[in-house]
């Protein structure tokens, strides 16, 4: 869904917001009010400083990021101090975001701060309400935007902050930024050093944040304004529950663990693992991969090519709205590392979803019609639109996702490989008695262990079965000498890539009775029986079977609900027995539950490993290092473990554990 953009009018060079009637800062001068209201109420020069490890961060939180100015001027600060300085986390709440081009005229008030608002302009994310990530100087600077109603938005998220700056426009204006709501979030996720700040002096701000555990200050305000706040967290001060969302069982009861290494150990060297490690080591983790191949890339992630394909359900449904997220996330991690890389491995050449018969022309229709996306991220197209962007005579409409594309599995992980903190051990197997009282991770000095062995899962023998299986596939190569060539990735009832090393793939089969990686010249057939049915008129089933250069199997791993499997461990016993009442009352209010401390699960990604495993990467590196997270409640439980031992217990029955 897109959200409203910011409804601006220019007054004398700076942005009046015509619904609000109020300005964005400060007219005479905008920085110094943001330098003296947050920046140095704050004392964030002070607390920016003398990091004492690689994962030490400062998390600012912010409610109304308007023209980014207060981040823009953090993010000058950063860059201003000497090492060794801690990592900034920045997160902002806006429901009504600038465009992009109200964006650049802000940006240019400030030429001192060209720098830091080219590279937020660079990035700047379509209005599509949701979680967007932004990264900063190899990840030492991120900025989390959540374009969200403020109150949708603490209903949904968990906002983990050292620095509060409350920015909503003046409270007689903007009621809805200054609810009690946000007070008892901030309760609840502070902590005995969080400070906050706000330009306004307004009583029942005090009050609440007197309430929330502050002790509360008035000192000058900026220029002519008489007064503002600043607080600091008290020390006797215990944290409020209201925060929590209805249902919270999928947050732990223990919020993270100690870091004391920085080190955490990944199982598995698939996309799942490679995409973990990455989001790892640019949170400053030491990432060890443990494998038992010989090498990366020999399970389900083998395969050369990986398609950013997500089927869309009819309707804007839960599972609607993971999908979108997860593409997102995934499409701006692919660009923004490839942008740091030398070798060439995301290839953003846009993936074409063919309304290639009645029904799925309806199907697409609908969700045009229903998830109100931009076309930045999504759009419809003629046949002879896609015959411009694809080069091949197409001869249906469908709909065209821009900024998706494919990824070459192989100089991905060369490239993941390359980073300093990543480490890749191979030929090692990880086993249940490495998992049992975290023998491995002690014995490495790892503060984590993160599963991402797909399938193999169910060999370590963990006391809490997951409901997957193994899903066999092909794809064919084709060499592409005697082809027209795509030069996006065109999809129907499978799909074909743009060529790799002169060849082309096309996929992919399903096999729901094999579970071993065998290679068939049936699938082949099947594959290119499919193809032709789709893509009208490219070439002929006989050519098509003459070119067949190669082929490549692999198993993926599905669960029960189709959906990835990413989390904490559940403690099956204990939850078991703190959830009991469930199977009397399936709607009686949950509390947080109980998880293995160390042990995250990231695995049964079917066939969207691609789409997905980015998304999941932030939530467990989040969780890990307290961030906050950038995934709404609604979202963390269909991916979380413990969905199972849930809908278990509602239905009835104890979860089993055998
Ligand atoms: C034919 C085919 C085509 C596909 N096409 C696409 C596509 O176009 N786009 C897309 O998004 N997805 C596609 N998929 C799905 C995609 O391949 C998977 O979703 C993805 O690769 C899963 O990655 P993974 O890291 O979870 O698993 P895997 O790649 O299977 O990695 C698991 C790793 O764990 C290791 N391991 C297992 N047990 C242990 C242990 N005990 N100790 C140490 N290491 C262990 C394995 O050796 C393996 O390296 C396709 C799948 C197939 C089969
Ligand atoms: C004073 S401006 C913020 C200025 C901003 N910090 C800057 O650096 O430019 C207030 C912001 O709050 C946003 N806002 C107002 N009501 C909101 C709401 N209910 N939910 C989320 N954001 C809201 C406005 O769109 C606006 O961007």
């Amino acid at each position: 869904m897109q959200r409203p953009t910011a409804n601006i009018e220019w007054k004398d060079g700076i942005p009046y917001h015509k619904d609000f009637d109020d300005i964005y800062f400060n007219a005479n001068d905008g920085l110094a009010e943001t330098e003296y209201v947050f920046i140095e109420a704050n004392r964030l020069k002070e607390r920016l400083r003398n990091a004492t490890n690689d994962q030490d961060t400062l998390r600012v939180c912010e409610t109304g990021f308007g023209s980014g100015l207060n981040f823009i001027a953090c993010y000058a600060l950063w860059r201003s101090l000497p090492e060794p300085k801690k990592r900034l986390e920045f997160s902002s709440i806006e429901g009504f975001p600038l465009s992009i081009s109200d964006l650049k005229l802000a940006s240019k008030i400030w030429p001192e701060l060209g720098f830091e608002y080219k590279e937020l302009l660079n990035q700047y994310p379509s209005p599509i309400t949701g979680f967007h990530y932004l990264e900063f100087e190899s990840g030492r600077v991120s900025l989390k935007l959540f374009f969200e109603e403020l109150n949708n938005a603490l209903d949904k998220y968990q906002f983990f902050s050292d620095v509060w700056f409350l920015d909503g426009f003046a409270p007689s204006k903007n009621e809805e930024m200054w609810n009690s709501k946000l007070f008892d979030h901030m309760a609840l996720y502070s902590n005995h050093q969080t400070t906050v700040s706000t330009f306004t002096a307004a009583g029942f701000v005090r009050r609440n944040l007197i309430d929330a555990g502050f002790i509360v200050s008035k000192i000058s305000g900026f220029k002519q304004k008489r007064e503002m706040i600043t607080a600091s967290r008290h020390l006797e001060s215990t944290t409020k529950t209201q925060a929590l969302p209805d249902q919270a069982w999928h947050i732990s009861e223990n919020s993270s663990p100690n870091i004391k290494h920085g080190h955490v150990l990944v199982i598995g060297a698939g996309i799942a693992g490679l995409t973990t490690a990455i989001t790892l080591a640019r949170k400053g983790f030491k990432a060890t991969i443990i494998e038992k191949q010989e090498g990366p890339l020999q399970g389900a992630s083998g395969q050369k090519q990986l398609i950013m394909y997500g089927k869309f359900p009819q309707q804007y449904t839960p599972e609607a709205r993971l999908l979108i997220q997860a593409q997102l996330y995934a499409q701006t991690f692919f660009s923004r590392e490839q942008l740091s890389s030398g070798n060439r491995f995301w290839h953003t050449c846009g993936v074409v979803h063919l309304a290639w018969n009645e029904k799925e022309r309806a199907k697409q229709q609908n969700v045009v019609d229903r998830f109100e996306l931009p076309e930045t991220f999504m759009y419809q197209a003629d046949a002879n639109k896609l015959k411009g962007l694809s080069g091949l005579d197409i001869q249906d409409s469908g709909l065209v996702f821009p900024q998706a594309g494919w990824l070459d599995t192989e100089a991905f992980s060369k490239h993941v490989l390359e980073h300093d903190n990543i480490e890749l051990i191979n030929k090692r197997e990880y086993t249940h008695q490495d998992w049992e009282s975290d023998a491995l991770l002690n014995s490495m000095n790892a503060d984590a262990t993160i599963i991402c062995n797909a399938v193999s899962y169910q060999d370590l023998d963990i006391n809490y079965p997951l409901p997957i299986k193994p899903l066999r596939g092909q794809t064919t190569q084709l060499s592409s000498k005697s082809f027209a060539t795509p030069k996006t990735v065109l999809c129907g009832e499978g799909y074909l890539c743009p060529t790799l090393h002169g060849e082309l793939h096309i996929g992919a089969s399903y096999d729901l009775n094999n579970s071993e990686p065998f290679e068939s010249r049936e699938d082949d057939h099947a594959n290119i029986e499919k193809l032709v049915t789709w893509l009208k008129g490219w070439s002929d089933q006989a050519t098509l079977n003459e070119q067949v250069s190669g082929r490549h199997a692999g198993i993926r791993t599905t669960s029960n609900d189709y959906t990835p499997i990413v989390g904490k461990l559940p403690r099956t016993s204990a939850m078991n027995k703190q959830y009991s009442f469930l199977t009397k009352n399936a709607k009686q209010e949950t509390i947080q539950g109980r998880y293995y401390d160390h042990t995250y699960l990231n695995l049964a990604y079917g066939s969207k490993g691609l789409t997905y495993s980015p998304l999941s990467a932030r939530l467990l590196v989040d969780t890990i290092s307290s961030s906050s997270i950038g995934l709404p409640h609604e979202q963390a439980k269909q991916l979380s473990p413990a969905r199972f031992l849930i809908k278990s217990l509602k239905k009835g029955h104890f979860y089993s554990t055998n």
